[in-house]
């Protein structure tokens, strides 16, 4: 009874569409360079909604996936880069808005790989018998934090939120698990926070919190580290890449992906890729995807799946899991 399965998947994302044309009137690009340089065509941009609101309406559809009550929940773990505050947590916040109750409640931050590491959190708690359902979100409202002068990064980031209903069963979901860090190159890829500014630090000058970003090096890193995210997440399983049906990626960038499959040797219609909607959302772009192969129809039971995930810290991780619903 403690293995994790998902009992369910949910997702919401604001209802403002921004084009690539749009962005041609804010910054000096094109639609024929962010398409071809990224695969992404468009974005959804928040009107006003905060982290927590989206996370919410994500966990509330997840949560009706998996039919169950906000009351059965025993732990939510938001992952996130763009907390509405430094306090609360989003987690609490959605506990409020959800009406969950029963359930413990914090955010975890691994940059873009929050959804992977999240759901091998929560997975920990299953295995170990403290929780039965668990309730892992990621969401993000990046137009907070992006330069909208900065056409290096502008063009590649969304907001959006995607949810799964983790629950103890005792048919194994949760496969195998992997994540991974490398502090010393965290300079890739920062959102940079307040300075330590009291009556004893020396003269602060404040840097605005925007994404700053070292493009070439994050897709030599993200191109690297999925090869050895696949690797690592099937070693010790019975599983190869061949038994998989689905790989869904973090969506950051097209030719990311498309790279990995051609180093790999893997089809390119293995990968499950939503990103010309959506851009790169973070921690939120893996749910999202899941959830919207799960709505469509794509998932059998038994499948096999990998969710790979990748960005700031640097952070990487994976997930192997068997489609149980
Ligand atoms: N529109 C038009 N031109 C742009 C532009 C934009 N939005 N952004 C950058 N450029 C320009 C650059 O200024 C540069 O011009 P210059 O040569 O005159 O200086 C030129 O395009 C080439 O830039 P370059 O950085 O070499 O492009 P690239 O082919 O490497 O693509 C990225 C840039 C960001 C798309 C690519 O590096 C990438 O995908 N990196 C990974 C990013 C990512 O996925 N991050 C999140 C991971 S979690």
């Amino acid at each position: 009874m403690n293995h994790a399965e998902i009992a369910g998947t949910g997702s919401y994302v604001p209802q403002k569409i921004m084009t690539n044309e749009d962005l041609e009137r804010i910054v000096d690009t094109s639609d024929e360079w962010i398409l071809s340089r990224t695969g992404i065509r468009q974005r959804r941009i928040s009107e006003g909604e905060n982290t927590s609101s989206l996370a919410a309406k994500a966990a509330i559809k997840a949560l009706e996936d998996a039919k169950m009550d906000a009351d059965d929940l025993d732990l939510i773990i938001v992952a996130t880069v763009t907390q509405d505050t430094f306090t609360p947590s989003v987690s609490c916040l959605v506990q409020v808005e959800i009406g969950a109750k029963n359930a413990s409640c914090f955010d975890i931050t691994a940059g873009c790989s929050g959804f992977i590491y999240g759901i091998n959190i929560g997975t920990q708690f299953i295995n170990s018998g403290q929780y039965k359902n668990i309730l892992v979100i990621g969401a993000e409202v990046l137009s907070k934090v992006t330069n909208w002068e900065d056409r290096n990064t502008c063009v590649l980031f969304g907001d959006g939120a995607g949810a799964v209903v983790l629950k103890a069963s005792d048919n194994k979901g949760i496969i195998s698990v992997y994540m991974g860090a490398s502090g010393d190159e965290n300079r890739y890829l920062e959102i940079p926070g307040i300075e330590v500014n009291n009556p004893f630090s020396p003269e602060v000058i404040s840097k605005p919190s925007y994404i700053k970003m070292n493009g070439l090096e994050i897709f030599k890193f993200a191109t690297k580290i999925i090869r050895k995210s696949f690797k690592n997440v099937l070693q010790n399983t019975d599983y190869s890449l061949d038994d998989i049906k689905y790989i869904i990626p973090h969506q950051a960038n097209y030719r990311i992906i498309n790279h990995v499959a051609q180093k790999a040797k893997i089809d390119i219609n293995k990968f499950y890729l939503n990103l010309e909607k959506y851009g790169n959302t973070s921690s939120a772009s893996i749910g999202i995807a899941l959830d919207e192969m799960n709505k469509k129809g794509l998932l059998s039971k038994d499948d096999k799946i990998i969710m790979v995930g990748f960005g700031g810290g640097l952070t990487w991780g994976a997930i192997l899991l068997k489609w149980n619903k």
